[in-house]
């Protein structure tokens, strides 16, 4: 159980093995039908989406719904006193101070969630900040990685693209070191980190043959001011029919999403059957109910 001090989960660095065992043995009940022993009724969860989100929002929606938690909902500036040119950090302290059972929150880097983190009474749950983390999108693919493969300890997980702007890689690379999977990279200079400490492959062919899982990543062009082509991205980091010949039978094909599709991802390629896009999707309610699970069990 998650203790009261340190329910918030900002990063991945801070949750301990143990709590990741227990979230992702929570998850199995979930999959299972088990229902967990929790009434949510009367309690409140703020979903405060200062960014677009469509995955992360609405699992997490459902996770409440399925807990009995009511979601308290702000998406984006509209029809919101940020309208009005409040801050985002006193958005966050004024529904905080309504008592929510806990705050989940997807924000650009300007918000700082540590430091919010202690000026709030209810437990912060990050659902994607800046490019610093989306801890609960790394738990998910880790989740679909173990119901796939056995295990995560050992696999070889390749991610393929945007790392250098990719808040889940970062997350990845803090989970890798606690469940002891390898993280490796490829793709063009530009769009990886200066120094990760990870490996990397120049080519694709080459990091294919040694991944089990393949995960590609959204190309965040927006945030390039180097106009790439996407036709050369494609055909020497994408994800097609072709350049998947080098990856084994075995292994996973994966995605946060949103994906482009015919980008870095080929529209065929989500009916491979190596391709779990759509179960990660799943398997974030699951990790999602069982996080607010883990938070709020106990709670008075
Ligand atoms: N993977 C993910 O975070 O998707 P959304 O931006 O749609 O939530």
């Amino acid at each position: 159980m998650l203790s009261r001090q340190n329910k918030s989960l900002i990063d991945l660095n801070s949750l301990e093995k143990n709590k990741i065992d227990f979230l992702f043995s929570l998850a199995d009940q979930v999959a299972a039908n088990k229902s967990l022993d929790f009434e949510g009724f009367g309690k409140t969860g703020a979903l405060l989406f200062f960014e677009a989100s469509t995955r992360t929002r609405m699992s997490f929606e459902t996770a409440c719904a399925r807990l009995g938690v009511y979601p308290l909902r702000l998406d984006g500036k509209a029809g919101s006193s940020l309208e009005k040119g409040e801050t985002f950090e006193d958005t966050v302290l004024n529904v905080d101070a309504m008592k929510p059972s806990f705050l989940v929150i997807r924000c650009g880097d300007e918000l700082d969630l540590k430091a919010l983190s202690e000026k709030v009474q209810s437990p912060i749950l990050n659902a994607g900040w800046g490019k610093k983390g989306h801890p609960t999108q790394a738990l998910l693919d880790a989740y679909t990685i173990r119901k796939h493969l056995g295990v995560c300890e050992g696999q070889k997980v390749l991610i393929v693209g945007d790392v250098r702007h990719s808040r889940v890689a970062a997350s990845h690379f803090e989970l890798a070191k606690k469940l002891g999977y390898e993280v490796a990279l490829c793709g063009p200079t530009e769009f990886l980190p200066e120094s990760s400490g990870q490996k990397v492959f120049t080519s694709l062919r080459e990091g294919l043959q040694w991944a089990s899982v393949a995960m590609a990543l959204r190309v965040q062009l927006e945030r390039h001011s180097h106009q790439y082509s996407l036709a050369d991205y494609r055909k020497q980091y994408g994800f097609t029919q072709e350049n998947l010949k080098s990856l084994s039978s075995k292994a996973l094909i994966m995605h946060p999403g949103p994906i482009n599709q015919g980008t870095e991802l080929d529209t065929e390629v989500l009916r491979d059957s190596r391709c779990q896009v759509l179960d990660q999707v799943s398997n974030g309610v699951l990790i999602r109910q069982s996080l607010i699970y883990a938070t709020l069990a106990g709670e008075k």
